[in-house]
């Protein structure tokens, strides 16, 4: 049986991991003894749909097993190398984890390679152009391992699914003959499915990783400028227009949901580092990418704006806040404009009151200084507050009546970062607020 090791077991190593575990021999490798333990304890340390299920059965089959680096091991045929690649404080990639599993390959080479080149090193990191031939090519060099870079394409929320049912792959190598081998696993493991495959060098995969999330990015930032100058005219909505806009197949509808911005450990920090990258390589800014997080940087204050113009003074005012994770679907707050929108809550003298479904599977130590008030019930959080802001998309709040959810509110406004409920019936008692759509229109017109 094919025996694969995994280094990293964040989102994608995790994920990765579990669902290779139903063909394949899976040791799941991490410098975290915590994170080690729960995972051969049964308990996820992140939240992904189907994703418990999934490590109970791979525990079960006795075909998994989370190890320390600094165990013993034996030799494996094919490694993928999922660690973090976070952002240093200049913002330019931090390479440090890639770096130590390099180092760790090199000076354990007995207990990780084949003899005869037969283990295929595979770096699923988001990594910048160059990385995976200035770490790892040093192993073809020395005949020791072959390389290749195939970026992971997963989402939070639907990780599993995306793990399972990739959109394409995508495969760098050196040589053709590297690239066959990887091709070849590829097809047993999803049982020849057809998915679009494409090979190119290492260079070009690490940069279509970088430039597909930059471009959904751009996206976004784009359509929350559009939203911005469609608020400005009375009758306008944005929804409506991208309906129309997105008919397009050059253009497309998906990524271009206008609301408070995006978040998160991913498109943040690419679009950063990338930038830091083009600025390193050509001596200048790459100006769009600049624009990109410019325009992001500024959307959680968009909501604060709105408040002012509702409020006033926000000195002493109870706030409700909906939703803390970056997206529905996930435990994760890393980057989520819920953290920028509390600090300036906080900096303006409110009372907050926070929920959200996952709060229980949440780390909210990053939100401890701002004294925050935690609730398990929708209905708690909003009781007494002087406004809500919706900041995450749950399907838990888009189900929720509005009558319901404003009754025991000091006052009903209900101001909703992420547009969820301007397709439902508003009470005309509720003043309800939204980003990309004209403040003097509070009931949607039905042209249907
Ligand atoms: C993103 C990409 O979508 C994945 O393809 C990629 O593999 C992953 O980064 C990664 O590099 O590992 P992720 O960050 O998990 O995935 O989540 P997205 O669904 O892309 O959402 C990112 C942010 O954009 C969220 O805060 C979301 O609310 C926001 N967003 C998304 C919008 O504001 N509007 C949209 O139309 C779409």
């Amino acid at each position: 049986m094919v025996k694969i090791g995994i280094f990293g077991a964040g989102y994608v190593g995790l994920s990765t991991a579990v669902c290779l575990a139903e063909k394949y021999d899976i040791t799941l490798i991490d410098i975290d003894p915590e994170k080690v333990g729960s995972i051969n304890n049964n308990r996820s340390p992140i939240f992904e749909k189907d994703l418990d299920d999934l490590l109970n059965s791979a525990l079960k089959n006795k075909k998994f097993e989370a190890r320390l680096f600094s165990d013993k091991f034996s030799p494996f045929d094919l490694i993928f190398i999922t660690v973090g690649t976070p952002s240093e404080s200049d913002g330019y990639i931090d390479l440090q984890y890639v770096r130590n599993v390099s180092k760790a390959l090199l000076y354990r080479k007995e207990e990780f390679f084949l003899s005869n080149q037969q283990t295929l090193i595979v770096l699923r990191s988001t990594v910048i152009p160059g990385t995976t031939n200035q770490f790892f090519k040093l192993f073809e060099t020395k005949r020791l391992a072959r390389i290749a870079f195939s970026p992971e394409f997963l989402a939070q929320g639907t990780a599993i699914h995306d793990t399972l049912f990739p959109r394409r792959i995508i495969l760098g190598t050196n040589d053709k003959e590297t690239s066959m081998t990887l091709k070849e696993f590829y097809f047993d493991f999803y049982n020849k499915k057809k998915i679009p495959l494409f090979t190119m060098t290492i260079e070009s995969a690490e940069f279509t990783k970088y430039i597909a999330n930059a471009f959904l990015a751009m996206k976004i930032s784009f359509v929350n400028e559009m939203a911005d100058l469609v608020e400005k005219v009375a009758n306008a909505e944005i929804d409506d227009i991208i309906q129309g806009v997105g008919s397009d197949p050059r253009i497309s509808p998906h990524f271009l949901r206008a609301g408070i911005g995006f978040g998160g450990s991913c498109f943040p920090k690419d679009v950063q580092a990338l930038i830091r990258f083009g600025e390193n390589i050509s001596a200048e800014t790459p100006s769009i990418l600049s624009s990109v997080l410019k325009v992001n940087e500024n959307r959680p204050f968009r909501l604060i704006k709105l408040l002012r113009e509702e409020l006033g003074d926000l000195n002493g005012k109870k706030i409700a806040i909906l939703g803390l994770a970056f997206k529905p679907g996930t435990n994760d707050i890393r980057e989520a404009p819920s953290l920028r929108i509390i600090q300036a809550l906080w900096r303006a003298g409110t009372l907050i009151k926070v929920h959200d479904p996952l709060i229980p599977r949440m780390n909210l130590q990053s939100y401890s200084r701002f004294s925050v008030e935690v609730h398990h019930n929708i209905l708690d959080c909003v009781r007494g507050a002087d406004a809500c802001l919706l900041l995450t998309e749950w399907s838990e709040y888009a189900e929720t009546n509005l009558e319901d959810l404003t009754k025991e509110m000091n006052k009903k406004i209900i101001i909703d970062g992420r547009r969820i409920f301007l397709k439902t019936n508003i009470p005309t008692n509720v003043r309800y607020i939204t980003i990309g759509n004209p403040h003097n229109r509070f009931t949607p017109i039905n042209h249907t």
